[in-house]
């Protein structure tokens, strides 16, 4: 049973809100960036990413380009999940071509270093961009903020950079567990605050990034991802009781609905290592109203085009069947994708059908 409210014209929030909408509206993960050649151009003018990301009018110029190109259904803000760690005088910098790298949390010590709270001041800029972008929004589309889950900052403010399983950070978890519990603690506090301040300056809905909920074995999952989220969920809605929340936890393994019932989230993305078609996905036979579900087409045959991508689409298009769906990727659009492939996913999924034929 969907529950579609009336007060969301807008198609990503009703379907936030329980509503199937045919077609699916769509926006992928990391659309505002890299694959783009007109944000190259812009990025190869300013200086480093984050003076980009705290430039209103450039972030917003950003944000916009994905929207102007493909008339997605949503914009996401252009900004990173490692502002946080910033605002909380951990110093941050991205190294071209390689990410980024942060004074690495080696001990429970370089704590010392850090900011107990969140500095708002210093994200200040990020808001103003959510004002910009919002005034300057297709009427159907809808503005996303974001910020990474607590366990996924914590792993690269501990290692200082990306890293293939995140073991640095679970060394440091077995190592020093109440260091590594203030470190979650002040992540659930910081995030809490920079999200309401996303809602407040008009962003419509939020994504908690949690990228590497896969590197978490399962015993500890609760503890270090779950909970944590819920709390960030729990205050936002107890200071705004309608605001809308999407949870992508990356490989966590879990269903949908598990995600869901654990963190409070309205919608879960789910990556593209999942069948849709899966029964642990939703209980179907069930009255209950399904959870909205967001993605998942692999990033690469997006990349490859042709029969894979055709192939792709229709298979998420049916997968997701009856459920209340968001079509989005698996995780976040590569740089190497070309243009063109993105336009046909675009008509594909607009047009429900078979533009593939040729590939
Ligand atoms: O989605 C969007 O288009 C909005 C902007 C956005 C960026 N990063 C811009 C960015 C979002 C939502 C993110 C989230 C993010 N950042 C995540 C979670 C999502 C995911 O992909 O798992 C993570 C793990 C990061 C950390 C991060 N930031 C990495 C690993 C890198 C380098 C590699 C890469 O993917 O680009 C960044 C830098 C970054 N963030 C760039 C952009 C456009 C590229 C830097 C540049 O242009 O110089």
């Amino acid at each position: 049973m969907s529950s579609a409210k009336l007060n969301a014209p807008k198609p990503i929030l009703a379907v936030l809100d329980g509503m199937r909408i045919d077609p699916p509206p769509i926006w992928l993960m990391r659309q505002a960036g890299r694959f783009l050649p007109e944000y190259r151009k812009l990025r190869s003018e300013v200086g480093t990413f984050l003076e980009l990301a705290y430039s209103p009018k450039l972030a917003a110029e950003v944000t916009l380009q994905p929207i102007r190109r493909f008339g997605f259904d949503a914009a996401i803000l252009f900004s990173d999940i490692l502002v946080v760690p910033d605002a909380m005088n951990q110093k941050v910098s991205f190294v071209e071509g390689e990410g980024p790298r942060l004074d690495p949390l080696r001990d429970p010590e370089g704590f010392s270093r850090l900011r107990s709270e969140i500095d708002l001041s210093r994200l200040a800029p990020i808001f103003e961009t959510i004002g910009r972008v919002k005034r300057e929004l297709p009427g159907r589309c809808a503005m996303l903020g974001f910020c990474g889950a607590p366990w996924t900052v914590a792993s690269y403010m501990i290692a200082g950079r990306g890293t293939p399983d995140q073991a640095p950070a679970r060394l440091f978890a077995y190592r020093h567990p109440s260091a590594f519990q203030e470190l979650i603690d002040r992540l659930v506090e910081a995030s809490i605050a920079y999200l309401s301040a996303q809602f407040a300056a008009g962003a419509e809905a939020v994504q908690i990034f949690e990228s590497f909920a896969g590197a978490i074995p399962k015993a500890f999952l609760e503890d270090w991802s779950l909970t944590p989220i819920r709390r960030i969920v729990d205050a936002l809605r107890g200071k705004l009781p309608n605001v809308r929340i999407i949870v992508f936890a990356k490989g966590s393994g879990l269903s949908p609905d598990r995600v869901a019932a654990a963190t409070g989230a309205n919608a879960v993305g789910i990556d593209w290592t999942v069948d849709p078609t899966e029964a642990f996905f939703n209980d179907r036979s069930s009255s209950k109203p399904l959870t909205p579900l967001q993605g998942n087409l692999d990033p690469l045959a997006l990349v490859a085009g042709g029969e894979a991508l055709g192939r792709g689409v229709k298979r998420v298009l049916s997968g997701f069947g009856s459920v209340p769906h968001i079509f989005n990727l698996g995780h976040g659009i590569l740089p190497e994708t070309p243009i063109e492939n993105v336009e046909r996913l675009v008509a594909m999924v607009r047009s429900g059908d078979e533009l593939d034929n040729k590939g």
